[in-house]
């Protein structure tokens, strides 16, 4: 485990902008638009471009994905959004779901782990459940005792959107294997920023949109899919999924056999030379780095940010419920409601959900980033009194 040195410039960030809001869109590295650039210039010469070109860039995505998040490279599907994967699996499993069984998540959660679900409900009579957002905010205990005999299906994400609050999904794991529950996570907050025990959690299936936390381009994401699902339908027939599909003599040829593994999922059109060459940039990156150096290095940074905070009123969830990357601070009464309006005007950019700012920075931040934060309050404070 080691600190991290600032990165900044690894990516275009002016000196006077202060950018904490990584949960929301991250900012991109340099090299990936560097590639990226060269996808588009590629696009103007088709000339130059070889069938092998074509597919390289999905396999070499499968690869680094394996190396870094764990499993087998054969068990990553590439994905345009959170909601494709979460409707992948939540049409996978509609087959075994029946009248009355239950379909869980946490209350609040983001739309694409949801929405897919409350379609399944209405087709198979299964009852979509929340459970309610804990007094104690110790969601994991909330979870657990929620996840009884007729759960027969849970729909995670590795820590909550709104604010980082932590959810311990290995113990998720056991007891949703223990009462024959699916697992199903969105790991769209999380993944790249901080570990995911892939082997002990056992998800059936794990997705996250790359935007944010990945650091790759929008439209880009990873699914992991658990080997007792890999002959699942997917959501499209593409014919680039097809074990024809590198002979495009043959095309025609209609082959009803898929690719191994995951591959079937992929999403049509899957080797984007404007998207997956971003994409593979920030994994190398963040492959060179390492997940648990980054997640310490974020812990770091939060933990400055969380005491400036506290030092002027917010309340900032305990460190042990809270992710390493990314946490919500309650703001003080006192403070305007436009509070992000403000800050932003003064280039220092937050979200706010409900009334908690939410703070997500990367390795780009500096210590004078906390410093800008710091006197951007002080002076919307001092124009209030
Ligand atoms: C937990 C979570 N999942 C997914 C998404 C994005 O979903 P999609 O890729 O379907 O647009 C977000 C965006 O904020 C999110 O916070």
């Amino acid at each position: 485990m080691a600190i991290l040195p600032v990165q900044r410039h690894l990516f275009d960030i002016p000196d006077n902008i202060a950018y904490f809001n990584c949960a929301y869109y991250s900012p991109q590295l340099n090299e990936s638009r560097k590639r990226l650039v060269a996808g588009v210039e590629e696009k103007c010469h088709p000339w130059e471009r070889t069938s092998s070109d074509f597919f390289n860039d999905a396999e070499t995505i499968r690869t680094l994905s394996a190396q870094i998040f764990g499993g087998d490279a054969d068990g990553y599907a590439i994905i345009p959004s959170a909601s494709y994967g979460v409707g992948t699996a939540a049409q996978a499993i509609e087959s075994q779901l029946r009248s009355g069984d239950k379909i869980l998540y946490a209350a609040d959660e983001f739309p694409s782990g949801v929405l897919p679900w409350m379609r399944i409900a209405q087709n198979t009579g299964a009852t979509l459940i929340s459970v309610p957002a804990p007094d104690d905010g110790n969601w994991t205990e909330a979870i657990l005792a929620s996840i009884k005999p007729g759960v027969k299906v849970f729909t995670a994400s590795t820590c909550h959107w709104t604010n980082g609050a932590i959810v311990d999904l290995v113990a998720i794991g056991k007891a949703c294997r223990d009462v024959g529950c699916a697992l199903v996570v969105d790991a769209t907050q999380s993944l790249g920023a901080m570990p995911f025990p892939l082997d002990e959690v056992q998800p059936d299936f794990l997705v996250a949109a790359g935007y944010k936390w990945l650091l790759c381009p929008y439209r880009f994401g990873l699914m992991y899919v658990s080997d007792q699902w890999r002959d699942a339908r997917p959501l499209e027939e593409a014919w680039i999924a097809r074990e024809n599909a590198r002979d495009f003599t043959a095309l025609a040829s209609y082959s009803d056999k898929y690719l191994p593994g995951a591959r079937r999922f992929d999403v049509g059109e899957t080797c984007a030379p404007t998207i997956l060459p971003g994409a593979i940039a920030a994994l190398e990156q963040i492959k060179e780095w390492g997940i648990v150096n980054i997640a310490e290095s974020l812990a770091k940074i939060n933990a400055e940010l969380a005491a400036a905070l506290e030092s002027r009123g917010f309340i900032v969830p305990e460190q042990s419920q809270r992710s390493p990357h990314m946490f919500g601070a309650q703001m003080p009464a006192d403070l305007p409601t436009d509070l992000v309006t403000q800050l932003r005007a003064r280039n220092v950019f937050v979200s706010q959900r409900s009334n908690s700012i939410r703070i997500a920075p990367h390795l780009h931040c500096t210590p004078k980033d906390a410093d800008h934060m710091q006197a951007a309050l002080t002076e919307i404070t001092q124009t209030i009194f």
